[in-house]
């Protein structure tokens, strides 16, 4: 069986004004009836192939995990320091030969079952020693991923030739316009004990901090809670800077499943086309093309309008151009509004 281990955290500031630090992206509800959080539980929900998953999560988010899952196997961080603590603290909680899948919750993925035959790929190459990356075919010099270059076939995926994480615009440019590189989808596939024998030859002191932190920590019902002294001395880094660019041992699966980290409302509303129409709830639009709306309160109607996205939470009105929706990030940081 693989271990399925779910990372929630982050802040997100792209999805304001639903998308707070309070309430962040993998515990809103985007696209479906359940949150993306949800839907990260139930994509390893099947007990034939997966174990029962285990969620790792800051205390600040606790209360969501409780709420939308109820009582699971948790590992709570006193504070956050980025995925590649998070996944560590994880893997040494597991026994060294376990196979782990370790999956964010901030993305929608459309196909399940490409997911699940994905997983099975690359847990083949995982158990053969590399640390394997999912890959997704790129479709634009998008500079909020990591890139993988596919280097010689290994099994049904590839071995990774360079792992670039966040590259700059030009880089990703010409990573697009090279073919041979797909974007990393954040989901990973490795043995427990080689993530943290890695660690320690990458990041020694991040990897002696996680260890003690497991060591000190305690045990609460379904809860494990890492020493907080150790896990607060850890400086914050990415698995993606952090091991993925380093290691020797990695590969990469390409999956064809409908993946989108819905890192916009633009985003947002691309998914819902690809799944047939906008999706505008509590919203008469006339006339209008291309136009989101999304309100938690009073009705919207619209006249006229195209390409444009409203979204409506609380007392806060966002009324944006479609193809500013990337850039709102400024407003979600603005104090003075
Ligand atoms: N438990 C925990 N603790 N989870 C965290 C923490 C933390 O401190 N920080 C982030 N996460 C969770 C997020 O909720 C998300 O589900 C996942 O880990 C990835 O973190 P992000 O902060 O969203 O990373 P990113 O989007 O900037 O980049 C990663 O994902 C891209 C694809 O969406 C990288 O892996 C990129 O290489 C990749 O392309
Ligand atoms: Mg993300």
């Amino acid at each position: 069986l693989i271990q399925p281990v779910i990372l929630c955290g982050g802040s997100g500031t792209r999805l304001w004004p639903v998308s707070t630090p309070e309430k962040p992206k993998p515990f809103l509800q985007l696209l479906g009836e359940r949150t993306l959080f949800q839907q990260a539980l139930d994509r390893v929900a099947d007990r034939s192939l997966f174990a029962t998953p285990l969620v790792v999560a800051g205390e600040a988010h606790r209360q969501w995990v409780a709420e939308q899952a109820g009582n699971h196997a948790l590992i709570v961080e006193p504070c956050a320091r980025n995925t590649a603590p998070a996944i560590a603290l994880a893997a040494a909680r597991l026994d060294p030969e376990t196979l782990m899948l370790a999956c964010p919750s901030d993305h929608y993925i459309a196909d399940e079952s490409a997911f699940r035959d994905a997983v099975h790929t690359a847990s083949e190459l995982a158990a053969d020693g590399n640390l394997v990356s999912l890959g997704i075919e790129p479709d634009r010099p998008e500079t909020g991923y990591g890139y993988i270059e596919r280097g010689e076939v290994l099994g049904a995926g590839h071995r990774t030739a360079r792992f670039v994480e966040k590259p700059d615009e030009a880089t990703a440019a010409a990573y697009l316009a090279d073919g041979n590189f797909v974007w990393n989808a954040g989901i990973f596939v490795f043995r427990a004990g080689q993530l943290l024998d890695e660690l320690a030859q990458f990041r020694p002191e991040m990897a002696e901090l996680v260890r003690s932190a497991v060591e000190e920590g305690r045990e609460k019902g379904d809860t494990f809670l890492p020493a907080e002294a150790s896990f607060s001395a850890i400086a914050a880094e990415s698995i993606d800077y952090a091991l993925m660019e380093n290691t020797r041992h990695a590969a990469v699966v390409t999956a064809d499943m409908g993946w989108s980290d819905i890192g916009s409302w633009k985003a947002l509303m691309d998914a819902h086309e690809s799944k047939g129409g906008a999706a505008s709830g509590n919203a008469r639009l006339v006339d209008c093309k291309r136009v989101m709306v999304r309100s938690n309160g009073p009705r919207v109607s619209a006249l006229g309008l195209e390409d444009v996205i409203i979204v409506v939470e609380g007392d806060e009105v966002l009324v944006v151009a479609r193809d500013a929706a990337e850039k709102i990030g400024s407003l979600a940081g603005d104090e003075s509004r």
